[in-house]
Formats: structure tokens, C-alpha cells, sequence
């Protein structure tokens, strides 16, 4: 836990919310009006979380930047929790899909841009078979299904504290052992210890204990936790784990999502994991709805077997819109295009950049954070020193500390990933946009210890 001047941080927040009311009059205007048709005022339940009396509205957003229905401009280091690490709107995706849209949108017929993705996918992760979906939500169900079918076996794994979208399975937890409904889980089909075991991240020998019973079909897991802070594996850490997934007969699936972070082909190519499944969605069309997932060779022959023609459309893989036209469009020009092997080399350097300011603030003042990189993100955490599992850094999340230096960047001019303190770096990030964050990070912590 941080040893924050409570008194002094509910004052401090108290100005923060006051100044964010008064700057924001048209965003205040249109949740008081959204209350009416909208549930709880906004279009997805979490967009209540932002810090601040209500969310800001956006008008329009470009590259790094966004501005919003007051006229504010802002740096963006959410990017839409990695759906736009591309950038907003950038211009070689508009282009593709803008052709895309005059031609046809959606057909249930694939089209040439389909082999393209399928290729270039399999040249980044080294998969060889290629899926399409819409979210990467889907994309995990999907693979999930196909596991479960090949080895017959009912459960699956997964990390404590982990998020792999609204997969009914990962909603779970962990209490003294014991696997139950996560705190906040809406109406799970049912209690998730029935088809889920659950281990703490870079804990071998409780994952040789869940794996042990061989009723696991597969492991869902990011190479590296980011949605509960950055979390890195143990060095080795993944060699070892894929020898007992081996061992005992379960699948892996690398959710990709956030972690293709790390690079061209994500974690799985810069630390040269070999998963059965890969699942990358968010960003691969730079925010228009898509996802893929692979597969191995192996994987493919055992899958192939057991589809039988006749039945292929109801068998819970799938949906109408996946690998629609446009999706695909969009895929192809992202990958070409906008997150290359070149915009990698600007934006690792840049979260580096972002994570060694912060790092040398932190130094400078009282405060005992740590700050961590996963390639193009950067993450500070209030603890010492950096998490090795999910209830580690649980434990040092601190709401009330999270709200109050979000809503500090918000009304200068920056906005962080809600619910974690996390800064994300596109192609159009400028190394301006983040000095800016550290010269506010450096202030608010200032104002904190003062
Ligand atoms: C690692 C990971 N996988 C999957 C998802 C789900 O993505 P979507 O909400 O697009 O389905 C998320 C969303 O945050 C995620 O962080």
C-alpha cells in the first residue's frame, strides 16, 4: 500500500473534480441528457469508471490526439485500451476501408484480402492456419471451443487477476485457494469453478498441480499480464510452463491482444513461445471490429477432423459478420501499412522514454512506485517493487490514488488507460506527447508529497 496523506489527497481531488466540472459544460450537458436513453448514461457500462463527475464526450480524434465537445485537445495515451495503437483514423486503413465500403461491406464469401491477413499472420507468430472473428473476445470462445473438442477434456486455465474480454470462464478468482465468481461478475451462466481452474502467474508448481488431473484442455494466457498492471514472466517462466502444458496434454492459446505491444508477431515471436493457439484482436484493424486467431499445423489436422460439413454453421464457431469484407480490408492495411516493423522502432523507444521519465521522477520523490515496459507500454504500479503474480499487484492497486492522477492528467491535457495507470504509444505518438505526461506526472506527485 502507498503512504499517501489521505486528508491531503481527497482535498486535492476535490479541486480536480471542481475544475473538471467547471471546463467541461457541453460533456456534462450531454450525460445529463443521456441519462434518459442511455442506461446509466453512457453506451458501455465501464465508461461510468472514467475519473471525473461524468465522461467527457469526444468529437474527433486523429493520430496521438483527440479532442472533445468542449474543445479540449489531448494527448492520448489510452488509445482506446489498444484498439487504436495504430493511431486514430490513420489515413492508409481510411483509404483501404473507403474503397472497401463503395465495393461491399459484408457477403459470407471471403475475399482476396482474407489470404493476404492469413499470410502475413502466419510470417509474424509462425501459424500456419488462420480464423477470422470480430472481437477478440470471440476469438478466445472460439479457440476455447476447438480446444476442448480436440482433447476432450471439459476445463480450462487461467491466470488470477487475468482478462481475455467477456469469456464466462475467465471470470473467476481466486480466495485462499479456493476458484469462485469474480467480485462483479453479472449473472455467470454458472459458478466458474465448474469450468475453470485458476493458478497465480509465474507459479510453476501450482500450475503442475491444476495441470496434474489432465481435465485441462487449454491454457488462456497473455505472455505477459497487462490487464491488472504489466506483470513479466520469470525468466524461463514460459519454457517450463509449455513443458508441462506438454506433459499433460493441455493446449496453449497466446492471447496476443495487448502484448503484440512487444512487437511485429507480439510476445510469441520476440520470446520465441510456441503456442497451439495465437488470438490477436483490438488493433489488428485499427479499431474496426476484427480479430483472427491461428493455429498449428497439429491443431489444424485434429480440428479439420472433427467439422463435419453438414453441421459447420451451428457449431458455435463463427458469427454472420465474421471475416467480412471490410473487416478484412482493414486488417490487410493495418498490417501493411500502419503497424509495421518500422513503427515499432518509433514506438519502443518512445515508451522507453515515457517509463525512464517517470522512473526518474518517482527517484526524486518520496513516493515508492515502480514504473515497468512491455514494448511501445509503460505502466506505473504504487509498489516498491514489481509484481510477480495477480494478487501481488491487486494488492497495491489503490482507487482512490489511480482517480485522482488520472483526473490530474485529464484536466492537463492527457489521457491514461482507465482503471490502471497505463500510457500506450501509436505511431503518431511524439516524444513532446510524452514529455508532457511526465511534466504533469512529476507535478502531481509533487502536489501529493507537499
Ligand atoms: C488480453 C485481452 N484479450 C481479449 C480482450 C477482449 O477484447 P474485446 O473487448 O475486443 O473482445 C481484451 C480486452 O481488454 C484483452 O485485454
Amino acid at each position: 500500500m502507498s503512504t499517501i496523506d489521505r486528508a491531503r489527497l481527497h482535498e486535492l481531488q476535490q479541486r480536480e473534480e471542481k475544475r473538471f466540472v467547471l471546463e467541461h459544460p457541453r460533456s456534462a450537458e450531454l450525460y445529463a441528457r443521456a441519462k434518459n436513453s442511455l442506461l446509466g448514461g453512457v453506451p458501455m457500462n465501464w465508461m461510468k469508471k472514467w475519473a471525473g463527475a461524468f465522461p467527457l464526450f469526444a468529437a474527433r480524434a486523429k493520430g496521438a490526439h483527440f479532442t472533445d465537445v468542449d474543445g479540449h485537445e489531448y494527448v492520448d495515451l489510452s488509445l482506446g485500451d489498444t484498439g487504436a495503437m495504430t493511431g486514430h483514423s490513420p489515413d492508409a486503413m481510411v483509404n483501404a476501408i473507403a474503397k472497401r465500403l463503395r465495393e461491399g461491406i459484408t457477403l459470407m464469401l471471403p475475399t482476396e484480402d482474407s489470404l493476404w491477413v492469413g499470410e502475413e499472420l502466419n510470417r509474424r507468430f509462425g501459424l500456419p492456419y488462420w480464423q477470422f472473428a470480430l472481437t477478440a473476445t470471440d476469438a478466445n470462445r472460439f479457440a476455447i471451443r476447438m480446444a476442448r473438442e480436440i482433447t476432450e477434456r471439459p476445463k480450462i486455465l487461467v491466470y488470477h487477476y487475468c482478462y481475455h474480454g467477456t469469456v464466462d470462464e475467465s471470470f473467476v478468482s481466486l480466495r485462499e485457494g479456493v476458484v469462485g465468481p469474480r467480485r462483479g461478475n453479472i449473472g455467470p451462466p454458472v459458478n466458474p469453478a465448474e469450468t475453470t481452474r485458476v493458478v497465480e502467474f509465474n507459479d510453476l508448481e501450482a500450475l503442475e498441480d491444476a495441470l496434474k488431473r489432465q481435465d485441462v484442455a487449454v491454457v488462456l494466457a497473455e505472455p505477459a499480464m497487462t490487464n491488472v498492471g504489466i506483470i513479466l514472466p520469470d525468466e524461463g517462466y514460459w519454457k517450463a510452463a509449455r513443458e508441462l502444458t506438454r506433459q499433460y496434454g493441455t493446449l496453449l492459446i497466446a492471447d496476443e491482444t495487448h502484448t503484440i505491444c512487444a512487437g511485429p508477431g507480439g510476445c510469441t515471436r520476440e520470446w520465441k513461445l510456441e503456442p497451439d493457439f495465437v488470438v490477436f484482436g483490438k488493433p489488428i484493424g485499427s479499431g474496426i471490429p476484427g480479430s483472427a486467431y491461428g493455429c498449428t499445423e497439429d491443431v489444424g489436422r485434429r480440428i479439420s477432423k472433427r467439422i463435419a460439413l453438414e453441421d459447420c454453421d451451428v457449431g458455435g464457431i463463427g458469427g454472420t459478420l465474421a471475416g467480412n469484407a471490410l473487416s478484412l480490408a482493414a486488417m490487410r492495411a493495418t498490417l501493411e501499412k500502419v503497424l509495421t516493423a518500422e513503427a515499432f522502432e518509433t514506438m519502443i523507444p518512445l515508451a522507453k522514454r515515457f517509463n525512464d521519465g517517470v522512473a526518474a521522477e518517482i527517484r526524486k520523490s518520496s513516493l515508492r512506485w515502480n514504473v515497468i515496459q512491455l514494448g511501445a507500454r509503460a505502466e506505473y504500479h504504487f509498489s516498491e517493487k514489481p509484481p510477480r503474480n495477480g494478487a501481488q499487484s491487486a494488492a497495491s492497486a489503490d482507487f482512490e490514488l489511480e482517480r485522482f492522477l488520472h483526473l490530474y492528467a485529464l484536466n492537463r491535457g492527457v489521457l491514461l488507460t482507465p482503471f490502471h495507470n497505463m500510457a500506450l504509444m501509436c505511431p503518431a505518438t511524439s516524444a513532446a506527447d510524452v514529455d508532457l505526461h511526465t511534466q504533469i506526472f512529476a507535478e502531481g506527485a509533487a502536489e501529493l508529497a507537499a
